[in-house]
């Protein structure tokens, strides 16, 4: 894909993979929005980085900033996205937690499922516009290879039950079964939905485990991949000419591959959609 003259948007870019994702981006000469959560320095620090290497390539990068956690943050992010750009060519949905305790977000909401499960759900919704008028257009959802368990439609916040792995693999389950549920809703309208697997990544994203996961982890770092190698499927099924067209699909290792058994549970999909329209007051879009 000729990326000059294209509005990538990257969620999570302050960090790891997102901010790997951006940069790459920027150096084929896309002009990214990197969406982070604050102006912290470590956000401030992440544009930088992003900057060069759009630089280097002939993009440019704009910083956004939004609470994914809090459903007023998304729409408040998604009508500034609007005012300031009229085009959105690939929106990719990478942010993501796996809180080790149960949190609450401002609306309520189990943090695992707000970030990783309704935050992407809402934010491509509210652009579907944008993506429609911009197609062919990408949606690419950052899932994981953990995705699993079952859905439990009658816990989905973990109120019953929570542990940060079952939360964590079934939050990135129902991203996936939204993405197929989503491309099917965007058939014919030159609008794709992916999801995929970025490999094993060194990130920040075990630092709210407790001392002893954390320390087993930082054994297992050196053998994790890089931010940058995390950041290649996330770029190829953003960018990849051979994928115009290809929508519902999971990736993995740069390729597509078997999706984590589950995701494309059709009756499960239409169910959590609904779910998700009601916990989101979003009417149905995409149909
Ligand atoms: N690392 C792996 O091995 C691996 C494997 C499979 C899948 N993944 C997926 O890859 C994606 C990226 O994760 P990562 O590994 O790069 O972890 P990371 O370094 O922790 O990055 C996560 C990003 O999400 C942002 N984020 C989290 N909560 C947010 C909120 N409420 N509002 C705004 N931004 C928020 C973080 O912002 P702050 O910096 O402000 O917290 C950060 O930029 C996630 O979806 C993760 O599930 C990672």
């Amino acid at each position: 894909m000729e990326l000059k003259g294209k509005v990538c948007l990257v969620t999570g870019a302050s960090s790891g993979i997102g901010e790997a994702t951006a940069e790459g981006l920027g150096a084929l000469g896309a002009s990214v929005v990197a969406v982070m959560r604050d102006k912290s320095p470590k956000a401030e620090s992440a544009m930088r980085k992003i900057e060069a290497g759009s630089r280097d390539g002939g993009g440019s990068v704009s910083a956004m900033y939004a609470d994914l956690s809090s459903q007023s943050s998304i729409r408040r992010l998604a009508q500034d996205f609007e005012k300031r750009f009229d085009r959105l060519d690939v929106l990719i949905n990478n942010a993501g937690v796996s809180p080790w305790k149960r949190h609450t977000t401002t609306d309520g909401l189990e943090l695992t499922f707000a970030v990783n499960v309704l935050a992407p759900f809402l934010l491509a919704n509210l652009l579907l516009g944008r993506l429609k008028a911009s197609a062919p257009s990408r949606i690419v959802n950052v899932s994981s290879a953990a995705a699993g368990g079952t859905i439990e439609f009658d816990d989905l916040q973990g109120e019953k039950k929570y542990s940060m792995f079952a939360a964590y693999g079934k939050s990135k389950l129902a991203l996936n079964v939204l993405t197929v549920e989503l491309a099917r809703r965007l058939q014919g309208t030159g609008v794709t939905a992916n999801f995929l697997h970025p490999g094993v990544v060194r990130t920040n994203l075990a630092r709210d485990m407790n001392p002893v996961a954390q320390a087993l982890t930082s054994l297992v770092k050196p053998f994790m991949a890089s931010p940058k190698k995390g950041s290649r499927t996330s770029i190829y099924v953003a960018t990849a000419p051979e994928l115009e067209g290809v929508s519902g699909k999971y990736f993995s290792g740069g390729k597509e591959a078997t999706a984590p058994k589950g995701s494309y549970d059709g009756a499960a999909a239409k169910r959590l959609w609904e779910v998700c329209e009601q916990l989101t007051e979003k009417p149905a879009s995409g149909e």
